[in-house]
């Protein structure tokens, strides 16, 4: 009694797994035979479009969102359009992007220590550093002015020529003669508030700025009046 059921079963089993397999058996088939409906593929395409686009948006570059965000916190401390008023608060302007987004990150982890700089940036993204680098790099530098006549000379020695008995290479040669800089590599420097520029030559060669070694082991060989020089001679140039 038990066979003809179990070959009942087995006949039942058999009969649903035949267009099982026929099915799976000309799937192949129908695959190679489905350009048609894959081609035509709509389907197809919508992810296509869709894929570039979410990989694309992280990267791309909203200005308008830099503009509203700077404005809203940055500004009052580094001007309106990047050129702060305020000789402790550096002048932003036309600034090279991928250096502002070095610093923000490094205020942001504290590779680079500053107790007001490190809270807004640690606020934030990634996305938003770069929004707000390429705001800046647009915006024009204003220059400023050398104010010691005394030191501007000796300033002018070091920044063309370097000090050679100490192996302090010109600034020109990095930071190029204009004090524009080389984009990405080498920050612009010109017109920026000497008092900033001298702060912040102080910092490495004590130590305290550690983000650059090639800016440390020039600062190092600077004693306080070589600083005070160079930094009035970069605030004048243009
Ligand atoms: C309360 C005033 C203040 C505010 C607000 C402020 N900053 Fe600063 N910022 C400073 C000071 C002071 C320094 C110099 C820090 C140091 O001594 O290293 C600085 C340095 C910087 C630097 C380094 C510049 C360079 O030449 O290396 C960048 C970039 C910067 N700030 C961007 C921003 C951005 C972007 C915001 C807004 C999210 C902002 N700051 C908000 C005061 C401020
Ligand atoms: C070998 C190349 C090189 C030379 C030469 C050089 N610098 Fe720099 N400098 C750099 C780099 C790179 C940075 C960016 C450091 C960073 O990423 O934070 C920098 C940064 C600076 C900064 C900080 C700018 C800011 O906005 O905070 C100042 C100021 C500066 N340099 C002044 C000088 C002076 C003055 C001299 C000459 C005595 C000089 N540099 C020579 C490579 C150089």
């Amino acid at each position: 009694m038990k066979s003809p059921a179990s070959l009942l079963l087995a006949a039942v089993l058999a009969a649903s797994a035949v267009p099982l397999l026929a099915q799976q058996g000309a799937a192949p088939a129908a695959g190679a035979s489905a350009p048609a409906p894959a081609t035509p593929g709509p389907a197809a395409a919508t992810p296509a479009p869709a894929a570039p686009a979410a990989v694309a948006a992280p990267s791309t570059v909203d200005v308008a969102q830099g503009e509203q965000r700077y404005a809203a916190v940055c500004a009052a401390c580094h001007g309106a359009d990047g050129n702060s008023g305020t000789p402790a608060n550096p002048k932003l302007a036309q600034q090279h992007p991928e250096y502002i987004v070095k610093q923000l990150q490094e205020f942001k982890s504290g590779k680079r220590p500053s107790p007001i700089m490190q809270g807004f940036a640690a606020q934030l993204t990634e996305a938003d550093m770069k929004n707000i680098a390429a705001f800046l790099g647009a915006k024009k530098f204003k220059a400023g002015f050398a104010r010691d006549k005394e030191l501007v000379a000796l300033g002018e020695k070091i920044y063309r020529g370097g000090i050679q008995s100490r192996q302090v290479a010109a600034c020109a040669g990095c930071h190029s003669p204009n004090g524009a800089g080389i984009p990405s590599q080498f920050p612009r420097v010109a017109g920026q508030h000497a008092d900033y520029t001298a702060s912040q030559l102080v910092a490495f060669r004590d130590g305290v700025r550690k983000n650059s070694p090639q800016m440390s082991q020039i600062a190092n060989r600077l004693n306080d009046r070589e600083i005070r020089a160079v930094s009035d001679y970069i605030a004048g140039l243009r």
